[in-house]
């Protein structure tokens, strides 16, 4: 998704603009550009493709400043191109910008009625008329002027050659934070982009704006009202968001999930009373047991997470529990009942439909509980309470480790919400005994990557894939199948298994793989029933089952091992298998697997 990265007091900011924008490339993009604010002018360079691309049409000699934006462009208005990315200029001032103007046709017939030109076919090019025409030797005015007239959403930074060492960045929707340094001064949609530099950030609110000189960082909202802001400081490493040795993000992702599944419950669990302890549930135990009902909402990986959540919240702490698809629920009229709480999942805490949902069901008068990767993330902030999963930065398109994470914070809170209703003290005991386990043995899945490598070799070229699992074990078959489409291009489905007969079964064929979860637990009987129905059919089978298991390994083509574990905590081991096979069969295909064509890291845009 786009990405924006602001600097001011550099001696020469160039590359480290540069620089801030390959940060941002795991985010997903198609286009880039720099602005940099030179005597009497603003110089925009711009491109299609890839930073490399940019940096080869970069006149390195002759651009020199110490003011600057620049951007990472993924198509919303018009396709990918040179005249359509960012930045985008009008005479000596320059802007880019995050989100969809929504009536900017209306706008654009204004200016041009006025004599602007237009270059683009983006909505955002409209901004740099729109402020430019509201100029008059004062940016930040300005750009107040200007966004009372925007309706949509947005993240901008603007530059004005006549204002040469000041940025102005404002926020309504998109996420934009301010690196404070040291005689710098930063901007960035992501603070990945800035953290070569400082590690003192400011995240803006809706509503907020910012302008950088070298020497100061004001506050203030679009009525021109000065805005007190926290700086925070960031505390992790930018090697976190390095490769380390893997050829991959996403496989350094899948082999960190030994230490992000413990440092997910690391310090949240209770052995000897067999419960949790969340910091950022402020809830009393009182008020844990007023809750009647929970909506879990979520986008894409999140929302399969979430439905791991519905089987084990329902199972064991007695909750009925509803999964919706965020962009759905934001749009329907949700029934909020007195005692409904809102668990809201986002890796990136910035999926502009999970945040709505979070935002419409809010006003509706539910509780809402977020349940997000990224520290300071606009859900997290505007959630009523929430837990962070402690995944760290996850840089690759497809989500891994996030999800693992997002599972075991919901464990967490079934042993939380159930231990006050009907769990009892040994269930939760053993439970959190168990947990403690299951870093090992996601490891003893890791050490067969090999063979699940050999596996994907066998079918990387085939053209569908069917996933199949029962109970809580359904969604990872979805996650499977998820994984493997988003970055190989196979076509993949994931079922509950017995509903293959009605419909899926006629898929089947030597020619089709079908990947069934078969683990050990109160489905196997039927399950085993499922995988000789595929048999039948001269299908492939390709099984997860549970270590020792004999009867379903006997029928399959390929069989892979999990650890045996408790039906809870199944789900931490059965999906990573299918990661490594979507992993393996994308590189086998030759594919880009970090960023997959079309796919952004967090989709800001409806
Ligand atoms: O950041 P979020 O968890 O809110 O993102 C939700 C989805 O966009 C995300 O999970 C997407 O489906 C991933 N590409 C999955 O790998």
């Amino acid at each position: 998704m786009c990405g924006i990265v602001g600097i001011t007091g550099h001696e020469n900011v160039v590359t480290d603009l540069v620089e801030g924008l390959r940060r941002l490339e795991y985010r997903g993009y198609d286009s880039a550009g720099v602005a940099i604010v030179q005597t009497d002018s603003v110089r925009v360079i711009k491109q299609q493709g890839k930073i490399n691309d940019l940096e080869r049409v970069l006149p390195w000699d002759e651009l020199h400043g110490s003011c600057g934006i620049a951007h990472t462009r993924w198509a919303t208005h018009g396709k990918p191109s040179k005249l359509n990315a960012h930045p985008h200029s009008s005479g000596a001032l320059a802007v880019v910008h995050n989100g969809i103007v929504e009536n900017y046709t209306a706008l654009k017939v204004r200016l041009e009625g006025k004599g602007h030109l237009f270059r683009s076919e983006t909505d955002s090019e409209v901004l740099a008329h729109l402020i430019l025409d509201q100029y008059d030797g004062n940016l930040e005015t300005a750009v107040q002027r200007a966004l009372k007239l925007v309706e949509g959403t947005y993240g901008i930074a603007v530059v004005h050659a006549d204002e040469p060492d000041k940025i102005v960045g404002a926020r309504r929707g998109s996420p934009l934070l301010v690196g404070v340094g040291d005689g710098a001064n930063y901007l960035a949609s992501d603070v990945a982009a800035i953290m070569g530099h400082t590690r003192q950030v400011i995240y803006l609110d809706d509503g907020e704006m910012v302008v950088l000189t070298p020497q100061d960082v004001t506050t203030m909202n679009v009525d021109n009202q000065e805005v007190t802001k926290e700086i925070q400081e960031i505390t992790w490493d930018l090697e976190r968001i390095q490769k380390g040795g893997y050829p991959h993000y996403m496989l350094k992702e899948i082999f960190e999930q030994p230490q992000t599944v413990l440092d997910s419950f690391r310090g949240r669990i209770l052995p000897e009373s067999g419960d949790v302890k969340l910091g950022g549930i402020q809830l009393t135990d009182r008020e844990l047991l007023a809750i009647k009902r929970i909506i879990i909402i979520a986008c894409g990986t999140s929302w399969h997470a979430g439905l791991v959540g519905e089987y084990l919240l329902e199972e064991y702490a007695r909750i009925p529990v509803e999964v919706e698809y965020a962009s759905e629920f934001r749009y329907r009229s949700p029934v909020i009942e007195p005692g409904t709480l809102c668990l809201t999942i986002s890796q990136s805490g910035e999926t502009l439909d999970t945040l709505e949902a979070m935002r419409e069901a809010k006003r509706r008068g539910a509780k809402v509980i977020g349940i997000t990767n990224v520290v300071g993330s606009t859900i997290a902030r505007e959630s009523d309470c929430g837990v962070y999963i402690h995944a760290g930065p996850e840089i690759g398109v497809a989500s891994t480790k996030a999800f693992t994470s997002q599972v075991t914070i919901l464990i967490l809170l079934t042993l939380l919400f159930g231990r006050r209703r009907h769990l009892g003290i040994e269930i939760g005991k053993r439970t959190i005994e168990e947990l403690q386990r299951i870093p090992d043995k996601i490891q003893q899945v890791l050490d067969q990557s090999a063979a699940i490598r050999a596996i994907a070799e066998v079918y990387a070229q085939h053209s569908n894939c069917l996933y199949l699992g029962r109970g809580v074990n359904f969604p990872i078959a979805l996650e499977g199948a998820l994984k493997l489409k988003e970055i190989s291009y196979i076509h993949a489905d994931g079922y509950p298994a017995a509903e293959m007969k009605h419909g899926p079964i006629a898929l089947i064929d030597p020619n089709m793989p079908v990947v069934v979860i078969s683990t050990r637990d109160s489905s196997y009987e039927k399950i085993r029933g499922n995988v000789q129905e595929v048999k039948a059919r001269q299908g492939k089978i390709i099984s997860v089952v549970t270590e020792g298991d004999t009867e379903i390994a006997a029928a399959s083509d390929h069989v892979i091992t999990i650890p045996e574990t408790m039906n809870m905590l199944t789900p931490l081991l059965s999906v990573i298998p299918l990661q490594l096979l979507a992993y393996y069969t994308a590189v086998i295909r030759g594919e880009n697997v970090d960023q997959p064509r079309n796919l952004a890291k967090a989709v800001t845009v409806e």
